[in-house]
């Protein structure tokens, strides 16, 4: 039997004890052996929960026990997952974590160590949720120069965004429906600002360049702009407006950024709807692959958790080689993106011409006393440049080809 433990008992720790449970016999042929979890690490206890007689509250307790071989970390944030996850490592135990905050800010570093420790550090939970999309970029697409990665990473959003456009609500009321069914948080800044989508990237990106990416380089616009007047000029295009966290590989490095775009309906990603996912990925020699599926939720991450546990299983005496150093890359200025771009304004055609020549214009059902065009093929910077010689722009959404 091979000994585990939890660390964290939240919605994706109790998963992954739940998964273990409910596929035991399947999990112990593909592991050579049985997982057994030894402990729950959780301030909380449990009461009358199976796994009560397990809860410890002390993360020393799991790194001095020499029988724990592997821990799934599932607390989320950075502190004080970080600390207890180095531990682990240091004490030479294998660690699987759904943690992207963890991962994005500590992944090269963690990486390392676990190198060092003759261990492994793997986060497929950390992106996609159930999907897998760590290890086929580190363990499959190795033929390839990943040239493009676009996903929608968020299930959260994803949902608000096309329940805006099924049912023409307007932000508000769809964020609060989102919270009533749970999948969006009390507090959804994380989701809706395009946070967690910017971290998801910064991890994708990171394994593709096999260099430390920055969160905080890459350029990020959430949802809370996009109205129910955006949805009905996207329905007058044949066009779904979508959360995008996308790099792509240019000239001189990559270029990263999270921005909701009008995507056509001939576009791979076009039809993801509701909570799921998809990641969209180009190799200079596979070409197009797709993968998609459940992104979020407790048991679709906890499904990614222990297909992480049953690989570490496979390798407990090796690591796995995971190219992501912590030489930090410069990302490319995303403002040398060249787009299209959607534009609102109370402006006249003459001010709209003049100040970006001959556009194509758009009108919605209903929406009355505004300008709604669709400019050139111009970098965001010439973009940038010309908006801000036209008064009364209401919105900005980029077009995808
Ligand atoms: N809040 C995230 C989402 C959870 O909606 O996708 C999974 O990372």
């Amino acid at each position: 039997m091979i000994k585990a433990a939890v660390m964290g008992y939240g919605t994706i720790g109790s998963g992954v004890v739940e998964v273990l449970d409910i596929n035991q016999s399947s999990i112990a042929k593909r592991a050579g052996d049985g997982i057994e979890v030894k402990y729950v690490l959780d301030l909380r206890d449990f009461p009358g929960d199976p796994i009560q007689e397990k809860v410890v509250h002390d993360y020393r307790t799991i790194a001095e026990d020499p029988e724990v071989q592997i821990v799934v970390e599932t607390m989320g944030g950075v502190e004080p997952a970080y600390t207890f996850v180095k531990t682990m490592i240091e004490a030479g135990k294998h660690v699987t974590t759904s943690n992207k905050a963890l991962v994005a800010a500590k992944g090269a570093e963690l990486i390392a160590l676990a190198k060092e420790k003759n261990v492994n550090f793997m986060f497929e939970a950390s992106v996609g949720g159930g999907i897998p999309i760590i290890r086929p970029l580190n363990s499959c697409l190795t033929a390839d120069e990943i040239e493009e990665i676009t996903g929608i990473v968020n299930g959260t959003t994803n949902y608000m965004m096309t329940k805006m456009s099924q049912e023409g609500l307007e932000f508000d009321d769809v964020l609060k429906d989102a919270q009533a069914k749970g999948y969006a948080e009390k507090d959804p800044t994380a989701d809706i600002e395009g946070y967690d989508a910017c971290r998801k990237i910064a991890i994708l990106t990171s394994l593709v360049c096999g260099q430390q990416v920055d969160f905080e380089d890459i350029h990020t616009e959430g949802i809370t702009k996009i109205t129910a007047a955006d949805i009905k000029y996207a329905k007058a295009m044949g066009r779904a407006i979508k959360l995008l966290a996308s790099s792509k590989k240019v000239e001189n490095g990559y270029v990263a950024m999270v921005a909701p775009f009008l995507l056509p309906a001939s576009h791979p990603l076009y039809s993801v709807n509701d909570v799921f996912n998809a990641i969209f990925v180009h190799g200079n020699v596979l070409g197009d692959a797709m993968f998609y599926g459940s992104g979020a939720g407790k048991l679709p991450t906890a499904s990614a958790v222990v297909a992480d546990i049953v690989e570490i299983a496979k390798h407990l005496d090796t690591n796995i080689a995971t190219t992501w150093s912590s030489k930090k890359l410069e990302l490319v200025d995303y403002r040398q993106n060249v787009n299209r771009f959607f534009v609102r304004t109370t402006a006249d055609a003459a001010a709209v011409e003049k100040v970006f020549g001959s556009v194509e214009y758009v009108t919605a059902e209903g929406v009355t006393g505004e300008n709604g065009f669709i400019t050139n093929a111009m970098s965001e910077a010439e973009y940038e440049e010309k908006a801000a010689q036209l008064d009364g722009i209401l919105q900005m959404i980029r077009v995808a080809v």
